[in-house]
């Protein structure tokens, strides 16, 4: 599948809905469609919704082995997460302690330290060597305070699946209740939440071929009244979670988990094709890893290291919609927090792509995307020890730093991807270093963007930061700033991007 130019290889991220999501919520929306409030009893055009709204809660039931009573619609996985965690321990007033790992997503990871400064004690799993959260982690970490423990059941960096069906004998037997973050596993693994002994699970249309701003909890009946609800209001959804019901978003996901269902094993069977292929392409190279190879994975999210100092995702961003999680908290320019959990070091971190496989992938595109890890490589060794010398360091997808640049930095800059450059100096250039006229003559003749923001020395302010910040905004990316160590020019943008939240 392409974007004009650009292929797509981040279905982790989102997928675009499939055009029979697409036609089914079309039904939904106008005049002559069933428009009504699902909540209007009073008149058919109201019944009518109701009825596809129960149609779409049969269907996303039908997905995970539910009953139909037991899905409460929400607005996505972020707010199930939300609404599993602290409607828990909202109605929980002894087993006060919550059992998740580090490898959660940030819907899980925030809401857990939130409960923190609600009195519930946290212990965050570590994976074992493959980059599993091993049962024994569970058994271990679980204790007669345990009321909750929650995991992902597909992790959204790595791909690699959770245990959950043994998992849950282990907390059971704990007296607690499991929750599963199950975003990243609907309509690409087989879920029965009844034989695997799931007490809630998050899902979210979005990720599986349907629309974004709706998702679902699945709430066991036997555990219905040990959740408080979040959301208060007209007392829809069982008291749960209140707000009139979004029809077409609603049949949009039900369609979504219909197709899923009929199609999951076909889609997979093709998507393991493609990714082998892709494996086999990249690993030709002899430059890529691919991390926790060995573990129990999905076939449809990649996570690769490209191991040659020179590289940046950035080099890829024009030919291939892929996500680098680098830099998943760009203000800190910290590495992503999954990477680390599993063993790698910043600076390979900052070598890591995911690609992401879906229902429209083709094998034009795995092929497609090979050629641009060649190209990338190919770069990276003419660049030779180029970008070492500039001691790059790269701080989020649009921005790098690094100290004074040459003329002929500025090549290596560009061969290597990056399309504008920015200098944050206060002191104008010392005896013997490249004038700023001179850089940004180089990069004009090579079609890159060049802009002079001059920052007061030693006062790095809220203001110089916003001025970066909005520069920055307008610029071709990637972008590579540079000062006179490096320093003050990360300074700015991380102050920049902390503020931007
Ligand atoms: C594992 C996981 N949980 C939760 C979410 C949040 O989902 P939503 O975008 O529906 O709020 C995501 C989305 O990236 C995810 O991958």
């Amino acid at each position: 599948m392409s974007t004009d130019t650009l292929r797509y290889f981040d279905y982790a991220a989102t997928t675009p809905a499939d055009p029979r999501v697409m036609e089914a919520m079309f039904g939904c929306l106008g005049a002559a469609g069933v428009f009504g409030n699902p909540a209007s009893n009073s008149h058919a055009a109201g019944l009518k919704a109701k009825d596809l709204v129960e149609q779409a809660r049969a269907q996303v039931a039908a997905l995970i082995g539910a009953e139909p009573s037991e899905i409460v619609w929400t607005s996505g996985a972020t707010e199930s997460n939300n609404l599993a965690l602290k409607g828990f321990f909202d109605r929980e007033p002894t087993r006060r302690h919550l059992v998740t790992s580090k490898l959660e997503h940030k819907a899980i990871l925030d809401t857990a330290s939130y409960l923190e400064r609600l009195d519930v004690s946290v212990s965050y799993l570590l994976p074992d060597p493959s980059g599993e959260i091993s049962q024994a982690a569970v058994e271990a970490a679980c204790s007669h305070h345990t009321g909750l423990v929650s995991l992902m059941m597909v992790n959204n960096e790595i791909g690699t699946l959770t245990n959950i069906a043994e998992i849950s004998r282990l907390v059971h037997a704990a007296g607690a209740l499991l929750h599963v973050d199950a975003a990243q596993a609907v309509g690409k693994t087989a879920i029965d939440v009844k034989a695997m002994g799931v007490d809630l699970l998050s899902m979210s249309a979005h990720k599986v071929y349907g629309p974004k701003g709706i998702g679902a909890l699945y709430v066991s009946r036997e555990v219905a009244s040990r959740i408080a609800c979040q959301m208060h209001g007209g007392g829809h959804e069982q008291g749960l979670r209140s707000g009139t019901l979004a029809t077409h978003q609603i049949v949009g996901m039900g369609t979504a988990c219909e197709l899923a269902r009929t199609e999951m094993a076909s889609d997979n069977e093709r998507i393991a094709q493609l990714s082998e292929r892709l494996l086999s392409g990249v690993r030709a190279t002899g430059a890529i890893t691919q991390n926790v190879s060995s573990a129990v994975r999905i076939p449809h999210t990649l996570s690769l290291t490209v191991e040659l100092p020179n590289f940046l995702p950035s080099m890829l961003a024009d030919n291939l919609a892929i996500s680098s999680t680098s830099a998943c908290n760009s203000a800190a320019g910290k590495p992503s927090h999954v990477l680390t959990c599993i063993g790698l070091g910043k600076d390979s971190a900052e070598r890591t792509v995911r690609l992401s496989l879906g229902r429209f992938t083709t094998e034009a595109d795995v092929d497609f995307a090979v050629d641009c890890f060649r190209g990338a490589i190919e770069r990276c060794l003419e660049v030779g020890a180029g970008r070492q010398d500039m001691q790059i360091r790269q701080l989020s997808n649009d921005v790098s730093v690094a100290p004074q640049l040459s003329g002929a930095d500025v090549r290596a800059a560009h061969a290597i991807g990056f399309r504008s450059i920015v200098c944050n100096r206060h002191d104008g250039e010392a005896a013997g270093q490249t004038q700023f006229a001179k850089i940004a003559e180089v990069a004009s003749s090579l079609g890159m963007a060049a802009h002079y923001l001059p920052v007061e020395s030693g006062d790095v302010t809220v203001e110089a930061a916003a001025a970066f910040g909005l520069l920055v905004a307008e610029l071709p990316k990637p972008v590579l700033a540079y000062c006179r160590t490096g320093t003050r020019s990360a300074t700015l943008w991380n102050l920049a991007s902390s503020r931007q939240g």
